[in-house]
């Protein structure tokens, strides 16, 4: 039996990856540390709260009196950390946040583990981004590939990623880092592109593209990526970087375009296609052109591969936000945060 400290689990792959653990490793005892900054809801884990195995605790990462005392209470062996700010356009207006949880975060953690001598398993969640921005032609980024990172977001994930291996290097931490491709799927926050672009076409309201619409991103479908992360936390080697990501390499133009002609498709297009509601923006400063996974130690080592092309995930998602809207409304008004309080407030000695 593992026990888990997931950090961010209120997030949008965090909320996912905690689900999928329960449902498949119900023996297992997660604690989940999250913040709820404005990406986390528990609402996301309505259907695990009531579990006897699982324990959901807010607080900040950076808070390490709190962290030193969650690891002793909850006997923790294995850390899957996810809680990161996450949004590149929101590290290109204000970086501070990024340093502060990315960076500082993950070192409060590492010193942590390191000080209590933790048994099983540290691994990171951390991004293609890393490793700057490929031209058209370039091969896809394999775990050598030299770290460039671009954003205040993906240099601070790089910082974080440098960490571990220094903690994994000098004090022998057994730390994992997992860099993984763009993620869509069912609980994305409706700032980034998927969910954005669905919310705007179910609404019938403008769709912005930044610049033409030619930047390349690899998308992984977030349950692909939940197994990912389950094939390195069980097979994976300590000190050892494995790369994720999902083969579909799209032009955000098509990605959009083929949104819209989906939801064409469910909801009738009456007068004009939904294609219409797209306009081309400006573009994002230092926006990286293409991001593509080379997934060939992943797959080889620990026998793991994607199971969702574009297609298929895609039409997934599209319906869950159809069939979720009052969701995707109560995260853009804020009204979620009643459901906590709802929940925990009292529990929290506040109602
Ligand atoms: P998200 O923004 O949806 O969720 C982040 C979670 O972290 C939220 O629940 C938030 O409340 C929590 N959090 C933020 N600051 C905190 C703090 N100081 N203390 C405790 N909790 C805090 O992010 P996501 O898209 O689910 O990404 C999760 C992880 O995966 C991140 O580390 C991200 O860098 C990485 N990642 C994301 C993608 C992607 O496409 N979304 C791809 C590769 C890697
Ligand atoms: P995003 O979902 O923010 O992920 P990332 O920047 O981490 O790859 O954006 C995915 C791509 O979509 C990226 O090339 C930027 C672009 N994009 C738009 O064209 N319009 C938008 O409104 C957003 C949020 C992103």
């Amino acid at each position: 039996m593992r026990r888990i400290l997931v950090t961010g689990g209120a997030g949008f792959i965090g909320s996912n990856f905690v689900r999928f653990w329960i449902d498949h490793h119900p023996e297992d005892r997660i604690t989940n540390l999250d913040q709820l900054t404005y990406a986390g809801n528990v609402e996301n884990l309505k259907a695990v709260e009531s579990s006897p195995h699982y324990k959901f605790v807010r607080g900040d990462i950076c808070d390490s009196e709190l962290v030193r005392r969650l690891f002793h209470a909850e006997e923790v062996d294995t850390v899957v950390h996810f809680a990161a700010e996450s949004h590149v356009d929101r590290s290109i207006l204000a970086p501070d946040d990024f340093i502060r949880t990315n960076v500082h975060g993950t070192y409060t953690l590492l010193e942590t583990a390191r000080v209590y001598w933790l048994a099983a398993r540290f691994l990171h969640v951390s991004t293609d981004e890393v490793y700057g921005s490929l031209g058209p032609e370039d091969p896809a980024f394999n775990e050598a590939a030299p770290y460039r990172p671009n954003s205040p977001y993906s240099a601070s994930k790089a910082a974080a990623d440098h960490l571990m291996r220094a903690y994994h290097h000098t004090y022998g931490l057994p730390a994992i880092i997992t860099n993984c491709s763009n993620n869509y799927g069912p609980y994305q926050f409706p700032e980034k592109l998927v969910p954005l672009t669905i919310r705007q076409a179910i609404k019938g309201e403008s769709i912005p593209v930044y610049g033409v619409g030619a930047n390349i991103r690899d998308w992984i479908y977030v349950e692909d990526h939940c197994s990912g992360l389950e094939a390195v936390l069980e097979r994976g080697k300590v000190g050892e970087t494995y790369n994720i990501g999902g083969g579909n390499q799209w032009r955000n133009i098509d990605l959009v375009e083929t949104i819209c002609d989906l939801l064409d498709e469910k909801l009738g297009a009456g007068t004009s296609s939904r294609r219409s509601l797209i306009r081309f923006v400006q573009d994002r400063p230092g926006h990286d052109l293409r991001y593509a996974m080379d997934i060939s130690k992943i797959t080889r080592e620990l026998g793991w591969r994607p199971r969702e092309t574009l297609a298929t995930g895609i039409a997934k998602t599209v319906s869950w936000y159809l069939e979720h809207q009052e969701w995707v409304e109560r995260v853009i008004t804020g009204g979620y945060r009643d459901y906590f309080e709802t929940q925990y407030g009292s529990r929290l000695g506040r109602g």
